[in-house]
């Protein structure tokens, strides 16, 4: 008996979800006033109506607060029971430190550990992956894991190419250690041969901030926009697919996917790939957050689940796909 116990599984479950958008919201109409587009053009090519933008004294560890506070409390966790912060994002408020110890700092949590991931919109699958892990190999019981974005600020406002198509958020889980599952089966990939399509050239150590960059908007995402969705549509195929084999699993079995939200015909175009009767199980949200790159994926879980979308022993497959280029997917149990 005891030797069972001593080998049997240790699953990384979902016990709690939470999300936040910051109050301003910015339509297509607005946008109209802003750059040459049109409400049809921006909804027929993304399924977008509007998205949430940050107040300007309003960052990226706010939002991820927030949304923080929303998962403990869902899973009825404490903050001094989290052992560690995994913080998904593109935007953090600075270089270092990383959001995740303002995160700290800003729950009160004591005794943690916590980093960054920077994967642009595969973080937060990445992040599920690493803390899932850690959870899994005993080393702690309980993480958070968050994907928090404020593109607004990375965003150049007179490029209809880009403009249109991001929106700022964040959305949070609480990991717990179990012996029932859980996530089932992760599958990461990434490829810098092409990160060139979608990129943030400058304010890094290649380009530091200069008055050349900033004329020339460098600090802006940077995007072909074409190519991208060409690759997306591809990788988050491979990736489902990929993922629900190694879960032991058919796409039958999946009960609800949780794409990254970056446009309806990138995730229709995947679903129709997946199967027939797949698009009926996707869970959508963009036509009113737009693209919130790493935190898409927890926004959407967490207003799946509270819409009552989600039930418990569903099989949940999240798939992303980013700059990078990046991509992963998962399949999870809902407890
Ligand atoms: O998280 C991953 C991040 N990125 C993505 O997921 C983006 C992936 N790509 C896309 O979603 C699409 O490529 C876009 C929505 C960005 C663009 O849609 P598209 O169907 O690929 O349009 P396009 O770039 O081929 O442009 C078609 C036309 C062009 O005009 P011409 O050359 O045909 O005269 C563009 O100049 O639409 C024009 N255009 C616009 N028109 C009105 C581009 N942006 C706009 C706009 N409003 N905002």
């Amino acid at each position: 008996m005891r030797r069972e116990h001593m080998s049997s599984k240790i699953y990384a479950t979902i016990t709690g979800v939470g999300h936040y958008a910051p109050e301003k919201v910015l339509t297509n109409d607005d946008l109209e006033k802003m750059v040459d587009t049109s409400d049809e053009w921006i909804v027929t090519r993304t399924g977008i109506r509007e998205r949430h933008i940050a107040a300007p004294d309003e960052f990226t560890s706010h939002m991820a607060i927030a949304a923080a506070r929303k998962a403990l409390a869902h899973a009825g966790v404490a903050p001094e029971e989290v052992e560690a912060i995994y913080v998904a994002t593109c935007t953090p408020d600075m270089v270092f430190p990383s959001t995740a110890c303002l995160v700290q700092a800003g729950l009160g949590i004591k005794n943690a550990y916590g980093y960054d991931v920077s994967s642009a919109c595969a973080g937060f699958v990445m992040a599920l992956d690493t803390a899932s892990a850690v959870i899994s190999a005993g080393r702690i019981k309980t993480a958070l894991v968050i994907g928090a974005e404020k593109l607004s600020a990375v965003t150049d406002w007179t490029s209809r190419n880009t403009c249109i198509l991001f929106g700022d958020g964040a959305g949070a889980v609480v990991l717990q250690a179990s012996d029932k599952p859980g996530m089932l089966s992760s599958y990461l990939g990434v490829d810098g041969n092409l990160s060139d399509i979608l990129y943030l050239p400058a304010g890094g150590s290649k380009l530091p901030a200069s008055e050349e960059t900033v004329r020339e908007r460098l600090h802006t995402v940077h995007m072909a926009g074409r190519e991208t969705f060409k690759i997306a549509v591809n990788t988050m195929v491979d990736a489902a697919q990929t993922a629900v084999a190694r879960a032991g699993l058919q796409i039958q079995d999946i009960d609800i996917i949780v794409p990254h939200q970056a446009n309806h015909r990138i995730v229709d175009a995947v679903a129709t790939r997946l199967g027939e009767g797949v698009r009926d199980i996707v869970f959508m949200n963009l036509e009113r957050y737009g693209n919130t790159s790493a935190a898409s994926i927890p926004i959407a879980l967490s207003e799946a689940v509270a819409s009552g979308q989600v039930k418990s022993g569903d099989n949940i497959l999240m798939v992303s796909f980013g700059g990078g280029l990046s991509w992963g997917g998962g399949v999870w149990v809902w407890p």
